[in-house]
């Protein structure tokens, strides 16, 4: 035995059973509990192998997800649901390769048009819909109970797709969903069943597998006439959207511009990656402040003193503090995204003794390092907005280097944060200017709801309009 070999340790796994492996491990409501009781027995790393699927191995703390954000050797993984995602999204930003080619072309012709100015000018659109959004609120009354979550995912569809591509689902206006959303909603649903089992067995699923196929039609079809539409444009239309940089947009390394085909898949993964993760996170914050009501009460008064009355603009909303630290708090304790999975570049031994394989998926699960008291003291899993205030943020993040990694890593990091911090301060300011909210029924505990992301299931507020909208 050398040296090196008596330093390495083997990564725990439970035992599993012939054909099925670990599957059974995953018996609570949401595979969040589930991670949580392996981590509780395991610690803060353990495999789980699933026959036909391959293995994964799960990290939990701080230490080793620093480790895994180390870009010259851990790099994005695409396997299970990314490469099922693949089959509606192709090679778009969020489920491409980062060899690719066309990752690195659509992310250095898209990365100008989500920067500052660009949003910026996205801000009367999502003024338009969040305020659709309050208005309908206004309506449901006091003794109404609001389905939260639900009417975010409205709210944050309909702003992507309106500030993204200049179009319209009007979800606040209709009983029934757009075809387009029926469609992804019911396809994010089969990508998540189809990543769950071996390809081989999907033979016997003859009616979902046709199902998907039409779902992803669809959403290509709408998609591609949106593109051929925009291009057919003769109006002089002067929008300077995502949609415009990608149909005019031209690579400052290659020249290149993207094929139409690229654009769809861009276009699909805007709508897919921009909605969920935002609404879930405004649905959780929501949540929390109403479960500690100092928060709410802070937040509120915050909104106060820097709005008052007035219409809100970007130059205030920058001047936020307070509601920052909650967003930013809310996405340590609830992260949209849980865990992101990276893959080392060559063997390689994690914390110096755990030995992973090259292309072995490595899940830096969020929902548990988020938590690490070794970073986040033993109040760590308690809502306290006070400790992501911009000094105290910028403090941690200097002594606990990817200690807070909601948006994800490095170059494979969210393209879309700025756009999605910009609805979720606008939103949270337009809420609670205008409306006292309360929880429907206080013995609610938080319930998980699963799909790509994760949000708040059955949760349910009341709100009671201040005075005349705003
Ligand atoms: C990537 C989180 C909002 C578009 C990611 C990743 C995370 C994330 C964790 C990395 C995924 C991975 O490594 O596998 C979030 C959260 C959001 C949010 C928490 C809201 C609170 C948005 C919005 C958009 C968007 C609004 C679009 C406008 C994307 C895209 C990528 C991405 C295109 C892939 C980037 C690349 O790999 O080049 N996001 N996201 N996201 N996100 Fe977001």
């Amino acid at each position: 035995m050398t040296v090196k070999d008596s330093k390495r340790a083997s990564i725990p796994e439970p035992s599993g059973l012939p054909f099925i492996g670990n599957v059974r491990e995953f018996k609570s409501e949401d595979s969040l509990q589930d991670f949580d009781r392996l981590h509780n027995t395991y610690g803060e790393i353990f495999r789980l192998r699933f026959p036909g699927l391959g293995s994964c191995v799960f990290v939990g703390s701080h230490k080793l997800v620093n480790e895994l954000c180390d870009e010259m050797r851990f790099k994005k993984s695409v396997q299970a649901e990314l490469t099922q995602a693949r089959l509606a999204a192709g090679d778009g930003l969020f489920t491409a390769r980062t060899e690719e080619v066309n990752w690195g072309l659509a992310h250095r012709i898209l990365v100008p048009a989500f920067g500052p100015m660009a949003i910026k000018e996205m801000f009367d659109e999502m003024y338009d819909v969040a305020t659709q959004m309050a208005l309908k609120w206004a309506r449901y009354g006091p003794s109404n109970p609001i389905p939260a979550s639900e009417d975010f995912t409205r709210m944050t569809l309909d702003t992507i797709a309106l500030c993204s591509m200049g179009y319209r689902f009007n979800s606040f206006y209709k009983e029934e969903v757009h075809p387009f959303v029926h469609s992804m909603t019911e396809s994010l649903v089969e990508i998540g069943n189809r990543s769950r089992r071996p390809e081989w067995a999907n033979i016997f699923f003859p009616l979902s597998e046709r199902k998907l196929d039409k779902d992803i039609k669809l959403m290509r079809r709408v998609s591609d006439e949106l593109v051929q539409a925009r291009k057919a444009d003769q109006s002089g239309n002067k929008r300077r959207d995502l949609l415009t940089a990608m149909i005019v947009g031209v690579d400052p390394k290659t020249g290149q511009k993207l094929s139409d085909e690229n654009i769809i898949n861009n276009l699909v993964t805007f709508l897919v990656a921009g909605h969920e993760t935002t609404s879930g996170t405004l649905s959780f914050a929501f949540y929390s402040m109403l479960k500690n009501p100092h928060t709410y009460k802070k937040a509120q008064e915050e909104v106060d003193a820097i709005m008052g009355r007035d219409a809100i603009t970007v130059d205030k909303l920058s001047k936020l503090k307070y509601i920052p630290a909650v967003l930013r708090e809310t996405l340590r304790q609830c992260s949209p995204i849980p865990g992101i999975t990276f893959e080392a570049l060559e063997d390689s031994l994690l914390d110096g003794k755990y030995p992973v394989k090259k292309g072995e998926p490595i899940a830096a699960m969020f929902s548990r390092s988020h938590l690490d008291p070794a970073v986040f003291g033993e109040n760590a899993r308690e809502f306290e907005p006070e400790r992501m205030l911009d000094e105290n943020f910028e403090r941690l993040q200097k002594e606990f280097p990817n200690c807070w990694k909601p948006f994800g890593n490095g170059m494979r990091a969210c393209i879309g944060r700025p756009f999605a911090w910009q609805e979720m301060l606008l939103t949270m300011a337009l809420l609670l200017q205008n409306f006292d909210f309360k929880e429907h029924d206080p013995a609610y505990k938080l319930k998980i709801a699963e799909s790509l992301t994760v949000k708040p299931k059955d949760f349910f507020m009341r709100a009671s309009p201040r005075h005349g909208m705003t």
